[in-house]
């Protein structure tokens, strides 16, 4: 039988609808577990390392507590897309060990569960044109630079400066955050509004510029 291009196409797309997610990129809840448990491991690390009773630390707390109620679902999500038989760990144990204060058992817990649901951070990590840099400054400036770039850190949960963060941060845990923090804080109910192409070119941009000002100057060139 020879196959015509549109009657190949068809088929194409039928094999593409049957396969699972992850054969092209990560699916969205492996991807939202894989980044939650990082943020969470992370901020885990900072709480710990706090004084508790500064403002922060309570926000940090309150943050890190609503991620926990969470998890449950968002694992069995993540295993439901991924075919993989419910593995629903004790997150009420990880609960205790937030109130009791136990961190290095908490982040032990956290780890494991997080090397169980990796982030594939590879596709927003990626050399970025400067074209596409120019509108990442772009989305940045309309979107993001008012509530990111002079933070007030007067608030128990403040925003942080994104090109420092990036910086600071390992990059795989900021990638996380990146779509953590798009997704949850910024534009909740919305969904989110931008492509991995996108975010990757924002991340690029956080990673290489020092300021939206000195990106300004440079991509201007
Ligand atoms: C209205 C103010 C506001 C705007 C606009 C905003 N953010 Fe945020 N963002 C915040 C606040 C406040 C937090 C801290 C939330 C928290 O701690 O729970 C945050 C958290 C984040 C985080 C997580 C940081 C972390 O440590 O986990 C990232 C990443 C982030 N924002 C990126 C962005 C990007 C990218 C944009 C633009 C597309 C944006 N935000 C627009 C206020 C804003």
């Amino acid at each position: 039988m020879v196959l015509r291009g549109a009657q190949i196409l068809v088929i194409l797309a039928g094999m593409a609808a049957a396969m699972p997610a992850t054969l092209f990129g990560q699916g969205e809840h492996a991807r939202r577990a894989g980044s939650e448990l990082l943020v969470l491991l992370g901020d885990i690390d900072r709480l710990q390392r706090m004084d508790p009773d500064v403002q922060q630390a309570r926000g940090l707390h309150d943050r890190i507590a609503g991620m926990l109620s969470g998890l449950p679902l968002l694992l069995r999500l993540a295993d439901q897309e991924t075919e993989r038989v419910n593995t629903a760990s004790d997150i009420q144990r990880l609960r205790s060990l937030l109130v009791d204060r136990q961190w290095a058992l908490l982040a032990e817990a956290v780890a494991a569960l997080s090397s169980r649901y990796p982030l594939q951070s590879n596709t927003f990590l990626t050399q970025v044109s400067p074209v596409r840099l120019r509108s990442a400054l772009h989305h940045h400036q309309s979107l993001c630079a008012a509530c990111h770039d002079f933070p007030h850190q007067q608030s128990e949960r403040p925003p942080f400066n994104l090109y420092q963060q990036a910086k600071q941060l390992p990059k795989v845990e900021f990638t996380a955050r990146m779509l953590v923090g798009i997704r949850g804080d910024v534009m909740t109910g919305l969904g989110n509004p931008f492509t991995d192409e996108e975010i990757a070119a924002l991340i690029a941009l956080y990673l290489n510029a020092q300021s939206s000002a000195e990106a300004d100057l440079r991509l201007a060139e």
